[in-house]
């Protein structure tokens, strides 16, 4: 296994308490294989992202608990020189905003360059040639001409396939992508993604895709974990998830995508709120929103129950999966 994240916490000690942003996460990547996390805003999805990448912010985060295993190594227990090293050669991330992770005032063949020079020892002239045949990869039109400019002056579909490439530049094993298409409209977003699934294959790496975006999940996704108050509440292979959730948080989820052929009829939305991380509710924390809790809901707190087994092991942290999977 490429990346195993076992039984993570992350806290993060505040003012007003401590939150408890992610809470006994299991997840795991293989190398060639995508995996996407789904959850509202505030599950933890890109904390838990930050924790793998060791770039969370501690303080005022702290990791009481878990391991991040990759290629069978707990990054936790490194020192950070090598902790960096990994991070630098073996792992990379994409951001939603590629404007601000870009630095302006350095050229886009500057920037790509630099991963070349400082990683690889390369000359300047050989970093530039490798930026334009990078820019060439992720589809920018007349690379050799516009290697030279600046971030701004590229739209902000081109500036995430610089992302992608500045990504890309070292041939990690384990790309993560926290939302990269967000911020682009939507048939920019479609082109942005299939680049990156594309490449994913071709370099047979280990993806981590952050979205909001069911649609795009169904296209590219091996594998879903569907995350709320820091937990992964289900987790599946990814076409058994779409014909039947194992979990009423995933059903609402799945309830909440626009059909092409229920045009015009009103979107159902899962009720009420996400649960104030200094305070999750006792027993399942998704139990003051949801349509099947019964007593035992209110007071303890699931394990992840087996759904099935193979190939891909499918879990449900739900007491009435059961129901749910055949309601
Ligand atoms: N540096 C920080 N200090 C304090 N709290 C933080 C910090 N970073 C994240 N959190 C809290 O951790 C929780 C989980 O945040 P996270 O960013 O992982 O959510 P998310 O699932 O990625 O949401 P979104 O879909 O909005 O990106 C949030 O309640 C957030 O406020
Ligand atoms: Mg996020």
């Amino acid at each position: 296994m490429l990346l195993e994240v076992r039984d993570l916490h992350v806290e993060f000690h505040t003012r007003e308490g401590v939150a408890k942003a992610v809470n006994g996460v299991n997840y795991s990547v293989d190398a060639g294989e995508t995996l996407a996390v789904l959850g509202e805003s505030g599950s933890g999805k890109s904390v838990t992202a930050q924790a793998v990448m060791g770039i969370l912010d501690m303080p005022p985060g702290r990791i009481p608990k878990g391991e991040i295993l990759f290629q069978g190594q707990d990054l936790l227990t490194l020192k950070e020189e090598e902790r960096r090293k990994v991070r630098g050669a073996k792992m990379a991330m994409i951001f939603q905003d590629a404007l601000s992770s870009l630095n302006p005032v350095l050229s886009v063949g500057e920037q790509l360059g630099e991963m070349f020079i400082v990683h690889k020892g390369m000359s300047k002239k050989d970093a530039r040639a490798q930026a334009v045949e990078l820019m060439d990869r992720v589809r920018i039109p007349a690379a050799k001409e516009r290697v030279g400019q600046y971030p701004h002056q590229f739209s902000g579909g081109m500036r995430q396939r610089i992302m992608i490439a500045m990504a890309l530049a070292l041939e990690p094993e384990l790309i993560i992508a926290d939302e990269p298409t967000t911020a682009l409209d939507v048939t920019v977003q479609a082109q942005v993604m299939d680049l990156l699934a594309e490449l994913q294959r071709e370099y047979n790496m280990g993806l981590i895709l952050i979205t909001h975006d069911l649609g795009v999940v169904a296209d590219v996704a091996d594998k879903i974990a569907v995350m709320y108050a820091g937990r992964i509440v289900e987790q599946s292979p990814v076409h058994e998830i779409y014909k039947a959730p194992a979990h009423p948080y995933t059903r609402g989820l799945l309830d909440s995508i626009p059909r092409l052929d229920q045009k015009g009829q009103e979107l159902y939305a899962i009720k009420g709120l996400p649960p104030n991380l200094l305070a999750i509710p006792p027993g399942c924390a998704f139990n003051p929103r949801c349509p099947m809790a019964q007593d035992v809901c209110r007071t303890d707190v699931p394990p992840l129950y087996p759904v099935t087994e193979s190939p891909v092991p499918r879990t449900s942290a739900c007491h009435f999966w059961k129901e749910c999977l055949h309601g």
